[in-house]
């Protein structure tokens, strides 16, 4: 008598699925991407960085570039570095930046964000860039991969082999990384004082734990999703760093359950988006925590009501203790507290988990979903 080994359940750890397996470890994505690059300060020091300071004194624009996910991360990280860093930031699709012209000098950093390291439309735009003089930082998950070897330095995320098509792990790490570079950015450039930046840090190094309890809480995200398996469309709503988090939410509904989604800024509702509003129909809504902006949370808050007024089914990523949604909203789905900026890092979970458990609820295969490449590798 021989144990059969099920060889893909060695290759999935025992999960039912890479992306299951992969959702699992996100704490350890995020852990392992700040591990060794915040010293006993909280200063955060990017050893692939050391002797590159030149590359970032005298820039005086950012432009990120990604595809999908990726280009997701960038947005929610323009925030940060924007306001740590203080220089501004641009977040383009690497195939839509390089066909346009852009305006590139000797003072455009140009930041590439890619799992694979390996995005035809995003090695063609750094390529693009550097040749126009711009300088370039690849984000990657992948050591030695090709947009790296093209850039004139490199963050790696330290999340592990992503198998599963549709990112999860990455993401979190990538904008982990991005963090950690607009950290090392304002040290470099003495944007902020150190003891600002050590709190950053320190919001930065208890998120694995975070999204860990997050982790352990996602049994109301799986009975929703069951109950929604039959939905024909969900938007989701954000707003500032959630905006970002709600397109992030909406993709990966279109990836894994072939269902339409779309991600809306909330402030966006009103001027055409709230005519989707009829009765049953699912919404999203990723409200920010009232501890960041009162006024920004009271204005979602608002936006909730209103959609609720025609119908909507309104499920609320809101953190422990915000009572304002309660009355408004169908399901609260909660997240730990955190500082504002550091919210997206906790609130995409439940929208991956949600996303990866009604594709499952509709027996579709979340590892390898239809017509989608891990890596596109053809413009
Ligand atoms: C992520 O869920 C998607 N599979 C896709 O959008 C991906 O993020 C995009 O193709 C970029 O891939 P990269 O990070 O390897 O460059």
């Amino acid at each position: 008598f021989e144990i059969q080994w099920d060889a893909s359940a060695a290759d999935k750890g025992g999960w039912p699925s890479f992306m299951a397996k992969e959702i699992s470890e996100e704490p350890d994505a995020v852990a392992n991407t700040l591990r060794g690059r915040i010293d006993a300060d909280g200063q955060v020091v990017i050893p692939e960085l050391n002797g590159l300071d030149e590359l970032f004194v005298d820039i005086n624009r950012i432009v990120v570039i990604a595809c999908g996910t990726a280009a997701y991360a960038g947005q929610t990280a323009k925030y940060a570095l924007e306001k740590w860093a203080g220089i501004p930031v641009d977040v383009e699709l690497s195939h839509e930046f390089r066909y346009r012209e852009p305006v590139i000098t000797p003072q455009t950093l140009v930041v590439s964000i890619s799992q694979s390291g390996e995005t035809m439309d995003t090695l063609m735009a750094v390529k693009y860039a550097s040749e126009k003089g711009a300088k370039t930082l690849s984000i990657c998950n992948t050591q030695g991969a090709t947009i790296p070897r093209e850039s004139d330095a490199v963050v790696y995320t330290h999340a592990g082999p992503e198998v599963a098509v549709a990112s999860t792990k990455a993401f979190v790490a990538q904008i982990t990384a991005l963090y950690l570079f607009a950290l090392h950015l304002a040290r470099v450039r003495g944007a902020q004082p150190a003891d600002v930046l050590a709190e950053q840090s320190a919001e930065l190094l208890a998120v694995p734990a975070k999204i860990a309890t997050i982790l352990d809480e996602s049994d109301v995200v799986e009975q929703l999703a069951h109950w929604m398996s039959d939905s024909r469309a969900v938007l989701f709503l954000g707003r500032h760093v959630g905006f970002p988090i709600a397109l992030e939410g909406a993709l990966k509904l279109k990836e894994l359950a072939y269902i339409h989604a779309e991600g809306f800024a909330a402030g966006e509702l009103k001027h055409g988006p709230i005519a989707l509003i009829e009765p049953g129909q699912p919404v999203f809504v990723v409200v920010p925590s009232p501890r960041g902006s009162a006024m920004l949370h009271s204005k979602v808050v608002s936006n909730i009501q209103e959609i609720r007024a025609r119908g909507a089914r309104i499920i609320a990523i809101a953190e422990e203790g915000d009572a304002a949604v309660l009355p408004f909203a169908d399901t609260v789905i909660r997240i730990p507290l955190a500082a504002p900026l550091f919210e997206p890092l906790l609130a995409v979970i439940p929208l991956q988990i949600f996303a990866m458990e009604l594709a499952i609820a509709k027996g579709l295969d979340v590892d390898q979903p239809r017509n989608l490449a891990k890596s596109v590798t053809v413009e």
